[in-house]
């Protein structure tokens, strides 16, 4: 690397990410503009929330061991991941010529297969199986307030990944319409999934942590672990994170 030139954040790499205070809401996204939360806000938080240490994959065995690592650490942890494969995504999309190429199809899968499989599949689905039941059963009820607002962002979400698969999948080279879809499905999925990661972050994961009592966060923690060692066992885990890794890698300069 040149003296001098910015050093790429690899997932393999210590992340610690200070959130700005109260950012949750401040910006709209287009496909967000009327799934906010109602109710809460990021306001009088303490500091402490805010100044999260994220664990992450080579150190995330032994921290969790500590008694203070919570299990919405470990939802935050992926949040990094997905934030960085989002980063990715963009980078990508800037490069994109105005002809067709037929990598752009391959690439493009590729970007599929890590959203689908880690984003929704893995970390979407610990929240929906797991947290949002957890805290269904302590007070917030998943047809109102804001699991309801999550269950829909993760819909819409997935909505946007179905039509970056179309594009990803269809034989005709791609045209200018074509493109021009591409590219509004990839800034709003990126805007919409960087917006519910920080409500995620800063609302939804603090009131759990606040609202839950130890021992149902202890049994969520033991659940996580136990689908993360089901995810390795399959192969699953690694083939995602390697994904993830040559995406950033490829992609953020
Ligand atoms: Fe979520
Ligand atoms: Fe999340």
């Amino acid at each position: 690397m040149a003296p001098g030139a910015p050093q790429r954040q690899s997932w393999g790499g210590e992340l610690r990410r200070k959130t700005p205070r109260g950012s949750a809401f401040r910006h709209q996204p287009q496909a967000t503009a009327n799934h906010n939360f109602t109710g809460n806000s990021a306001q009088g938080r303490r500091d402490a929330d805010l100044d999260v240490v994220v664990p992450v994959r080579s150190s995330v065995t032994s921290q969790r061991k500590e008694k203070d690592v919570k299990a919405t650490d470990m939802l935050m942890t992926e949040h990094r991941l997905i934030e960085r494969a989002l980063d990715a995504m963009e980078g990508w999309l800037a490069t994109l010529g105005p002809e067709g190429d037929s990598d752009d199809k391959a690439e493009l899968a590729r970007f599929v297969s890590f959203i689908r499989g880690f984003a929704d599949a893995y970390h979407h689905s610990k929240e929906e199986d797991i947290l949002f039941v957890a805290m269904g059963e302590h007070g917030f009820p998943r047809e109102a307030g804001p699991i309801s607002v999550m269950l829909h962002e993760h819909d819409l979400g997935r909505s946007f990944v179905s039509a970056l698969n179309g594009l990803a999948q269809q034989p005709a080279s791609w045209s200018d319409e074509d493109r021009g879809m591409l590219a509004h499905a990839v800034r709003e999925l990126s805007t919409l999934l960087r917006q519910h990661i920080q409500k995620e972050d800063l609302v939804l994961y603090p009131m759990a942590d606040a609202r839950l009592p130890q021992s149902a966060q202890e049994e969520m923690f033991r659940r996580f672990q136990a689908l993360e060692e089901q995810h390795t066992a399959s192969g699953e885990r690694q083939r995602l994170l390697a994904l993830g890794d040559a995406l950033i890698a490829a992609h953020i300069r």
